[in-house]
């Protein structure tokens, strides 16, 4: 999503909102902009530029503009195409105040059109130039200048964090949130602003999260908190601790390769993080003993790589704690029939905490006062804030858009909470949930040592080969099924291959017609004997229709891996844990085939890390 960082102090501040836009340049990258009031007559100045930050950094470096008082951004772009015309900060028609902004005005076309009728001349495509054009018809209408703030914030709809500097208010950054995070790091007579704490995490560790639906008054010294009635509210400062050495690629090519190689440690770290707040799981989850021991059903919500682990995870809970267990995305939950049911348990499973669609659900859950818990792997995050309960992942910052530790811990953690369930509720004893503490290990060092065996393999032959077809069909069964989703989107996301994937079973009800030489087929085994009898007799479908079969078995599954034309074999694990086992090799094969088609594979075109919009 976009980023917007800025600053206000004693210092010049090009320099800092241009490092701030570097490290949240994960959250989108189609084009940058940077706007400052200059030091000497107020005059507002500003430079925007077309794709990749380097580009307005470049422009920047040659130019003398700078103030103390500066904002900047980086756009992954809703309304119009990444030109530099839609890059932000957008204006007002006097070029008196400037606004860059994350998230969506939803009412944008119906206010547009009210401002173009009024006269104002609008420049770009953006629904962000909408906030500008109202806040200065506004600030003529209204006496004073909250006021006229305060109409701003209340007649715009929909999810939006922004912040304006303004000519005629030269000690002020304004700053607005609504559903779209948006925090203040407080330093010691300068103020840094930004979407995400990471932009500032080297300046300070005192952190205000600006509530929801609030604005805030910013100068060097001093923040004024309103709600948007106006009413002042509480300043809440933390102190936050984040790990800037993820930062590092550490002599890989790629952070995504990177963190491949971060799995087995990140899961070994999540266990022994679970292992400590075990004997108070119930009150960290915001849940009691006896409510956990009586839960009849769970519903768990998530996007993309996340509603895959929430999908594998269903088998956990549906096996091991035999709780019947429902998993929707995140962005249909919200727009189907609602039907609560008392003692379940809603989880929102998010690598960031932060995903638009997937909060949205929570909130939902929490309006109806069912209980809801997150899964995530960022502490500071919005739905660690409102969810009642918390379970987090150690998988460190994951730099990437392509999630990958982030997938592998969250299946360990809710692997782990599902016997934490079972052992609750008297289904399993305590030897049997220690024994699945010591399965994730295994099947941590089976997903590492896995990549280490075929590497030389995959690098030196397979990768080139399977980069030159052009689309590419994934199957899988029961649990290893939603990991073929996994793998498909893997290898969409970086190499922009066209990938499909079908539960094996269904591929004679219709994608049977797609087989032919052309397409390989990757197929993803299960070591339950039955589900694998019915995995061979699919893969020999293929085979019959002169289908290019990749298989992913395990050891002993020889007939599966004489009809393939490519196969990789795995050490047998605790069969719930096969994807997990098979994961790293899988990230690795998609990642080297991006690789070979020269994909900018941490930063693939159109996506963003952070999907702050719904
Ligand atoms: C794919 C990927 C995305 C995210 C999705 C949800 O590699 O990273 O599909 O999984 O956008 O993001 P989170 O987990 O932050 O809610």
């Amino acid at each position: 999503m976009c980023s917007v960082v800025g600053y206000i102090g004693n210092r010049y501040c090009k320099k800092f909102v241009l490092e701030g836009l570097r490290r949240l340049e994960y959250r989108g990258y189609d084009s940058a902009g940077f706007a400052c009031l200059n030091p000497e007559d107020n005059r507002l100045l500003y430079l925007k530029a077309e794709g990749k930050l380097d580009n307005l950094s470049d422009e920047l470096e040659n130019s003398s503009i700078d103030g103390f008082l500066g904002i900047g951004h980086t756009r992954w772009a809703t309304h119009g195409l990444s030109t530099e015309q839609n890059a932000h900060p957008h204006f007002d028609c006097q070029k008196k105040l400037s606004v860059v902004h994350n998230g969506i005005v939803e009412n944008h076309h119906e206010l547009r059109q009210q401002l173009v009728q009024a006269g104002h001349v609008f420049h770009s495509e953006t629904d962000t130039e909408i906030i500008a054009h109202l806040f200065e018809a506004l600030l003529i209408s209204h006496k004073t200048f909250k006021a006229a703030l305060i109409e701003l914030v209340n007649r715009l709809e929909g999810a939006f964090a922004f912040v304006s500097i303004m000519q005629d208010l030269p000690d002020t950054m304004i700053l607005v949130r609504k559903r779209s995070p948006l925090c203040i790091g407080i330093g010691d007579g300068q103020m840094f602003v930004a979407s995400d704490l990471l932009a500032f995490v080297k300046k300070t560790n005192k952190v205000l999260f600006l509530p929801d639906k609030s604005f805030a008054l910013v100068r060097n010294d001093m923040i004024e908190l309103y709600d948007f009635s106006g009413k002042a509210l509480p300043i809440v400062i933390q102190e936050i601790d984040v790990d800037i050495d993820a930062h590092e690629k550490k002599g890989h090519s790629h952070y995504m390769l990177k963190e491949i190689y971060e799995q087995k440690n990140a899961i070994s770290e999540t266990i022994d993080f679970l292992k400590k707040i075990d004997s108070q799981i119930w009150s960290h989850l915001g849940i009691s003993s006896e409510y956990a021991k009586e839960l009849e059903s769970i519903s768990i919500v998530g996007c993309g790589t996340s509603w895959h682990a929430a999908r594998i995870a269903q088998f956990f809970f549906e096996t091991i704690a035999l709780t019947p267990t429902k998993v929707n995305l995140a962005s249909e939950f919200r727009y189907m029939n609602f039907f609560p049911s008392k003692n379940s348990l809603y989880i929102a499973v998010s690598q960031s905490g932060e995903t638009a669609d997937t909060l949205e659900a929570v909130r939902f859950v929490n309006d109806i006062k069912l209980p809801t818990i997150a899964v995530t792997n960022v502490a500071s995050s919005s739905m660690v804030r409102e969810s009642d309960g918390f379970l987090l992942t150690q998988a460190g910052q994951e730099i990437a858009v392509a999630s990958t530790k982030a997938f592998s811990t969250q299946i360990a953690a809710l692997f782990w909470l599902a016997n934490r369930l079972a052992l609750e509720k008297g289904i399993i004893t305590r030897k049997q949930m220690d024994l699945s503490q010591e399965d994730l290990l295994v099947a941590a060092e089976v997903l590492e040592n896995s990549i280490e065996n075929y590497k030389f393999d995959i690098i030196q032959r397979h990768a080139k080969k399977y980069a030159a077809y052009k689309k590419t069909i994934f199957l899988g069964r029961n649990i290893s099924y939603p990991f073929a989703m996994e793998a498909a989107l893997k290898l969409k996301e970086i190499s922009y291959v066209f990938a499909q994937c079908y539960p094996a079973g269904e591929l004679k009800h219709g994608p049977l017609a797609l087989i032919d030489s052309e397409t390989p087929v990757f197929v993803f085994s299960h070591q339950d004997p039955l589900l694998y009898s019915k995995i061979v007799a699919n893969t020999q479908e293929v085979k019959a229709r002169d289908g290019h079969v990749v298989v992913f078995a395990f050891e002993g599954q020889d007939e599966l891996c004489e009809l393939a034309d490519l196969s990789f074999v795995f050490p047998r694990v605790n069969p719930l844990l096969g994807p997990l086992a098979m994961t790293g090799l899988m990230q690795f094969f998609v990642y080297q085939i991006a690789k070979e088609l020269g994909r900018p594979i941490d930063k693939p075109r159109n996506l963003a890390k952070s999907v702050t919009v719904e």
